[in-house]
């Protein structure tokens, strides 16, 4: 038997706008989705059939990637599904970590490239931010030319993502998450007819970019102030594209008072904010009080992991 598992992410800036040649930086964080693995007679996840619904990913990665017989999977998590902090990426890097280990050995660069695969063909559009976050853990940048710390690359048609080490500081997020889902695959068909059919959304795609390269150099520089504000300006950014709620803006509006910045993560139409704070219990302390379930969740420098383990599940 053997054990993978990869972390939550949180995007910190530019999601949506990645999609569109912008560039995004995305954040590993300290939650983790673990799955077991072992031979059997039978496929299986969580003790039931694999079905086309519930186990798209998996069914993908199997049919797809891996090259032997029926697997018993069973899965544990800490990130609550459909909730904009990446527990599709995690389930991707996972299931690919232990086809990898069982071939041989795991190689990070693969894992994240094969996952990102297993994310495309099933979500349809997709960057591989969530996949490479997850994969190499810490925060990263997803650019459109290559710069120092660069981990992988990878296109998609006319797109050409490069996937990047960022150096920074730890810090504290609150996660506030609605309760409601993200689905991903729809918010980024609505982007994408606005996108189509307005000029403004073009603007505000490439505002979005240059969010991400100011975000960078505060990132960097450990500037909470900066990176705060920058915070709510992609958020109002991304409220006119389309993908904000009443319940997000709610929990955005608790964070604030006790936050640098707050945002939206991920494709939102539902999933989580993000805020950046020095008082986190005080903040999800707020959050929890406007009907959020909050998460005190910190930076993580460990990526996908996978091992091989004695016994039973
Ligand atoms: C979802 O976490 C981020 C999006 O930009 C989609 C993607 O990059 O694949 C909305």
């Amino acid at each position: 038997m053997l054990e993978a598992s990869s972390p939550a992410k949180a995007i910190l800036f530019g999601e949506h706008a990645v999609i569109y040649g912008k560039p995004a930086i995305a954040i590993a964080l300290d939650l983790r989705m673990s799955i077991r693995v072992r031979e059997s007679s039978s496929t299986s996840v969580d003790g039931g059939y694999i079905t086309m619904n519930r186990h798209r990913y998996v069914r993908w990665a199997l049919e797809n990637i891996w090259k032997g017989g029926p697997l018993e999977i069973k899965t544990r998590s800490d990130i609550p599904s459909a909730s904009g902090l990446g527990s599709s990426a995690a389930l991707c890097c996972s299931i690919v970590a232990a086809i990898q280990i069982m071939g041989g050995s795991f190689q990070r660069a693969e894992c994240a490239r094969q996952a990102f695969e297993v994310e495309y063909n099933v979500q349809g559009k997709a960057s591989p931010t969530d996949t490479s976050c997850s994969a190499h853990g810490r925060p990263i940048l997803v650019s459109f030319k290559e710069e120092e710390n660069h981990l992988w690359s990878v296109s998609k048609g006319d797109r050409c993502w490069h996937v990047h080490h960022i150096d920074s500081e730890p810090l504290t997020l609150v996660v506030g998450f609605t309760g409601r889902p993200s689905v991903t695959h729809l918010q980024v068909e609505k982007v994408a007819g606005f996108y189509r059919r307005s000029g403004f959304a073009v603007e505000t795609i490439d505002e979005m970019g240059d969010i991400v390269i100011d975000g960078l150099k505060a990132l960097k520089a450990g500037d909470r102030v900066g990176l705060g504000e920058l915070m709510n300006r992609n958020h109002s950014l991304l409220t006119i594209v389309g993908v904000n709620t009443p319940e997000l803006q709610k929990l955005k509006e608790a964070a604030d008072p006790t936050s640098y910045g707050s945002k939206i993560t991920g494709a939102g139409g539902g999933g989580s904010i993000i805020a950046l704070t020095d008082r986190p219990e005080k903040t999800a302390a707020n959050i929890e009080r406007r009907g959020g379930r909050p998460f005190i969740a910190r930076f993580s420098e460990r990526g996908t992991e996978a091992r091989w383990l004695g016994g039973d599940p």
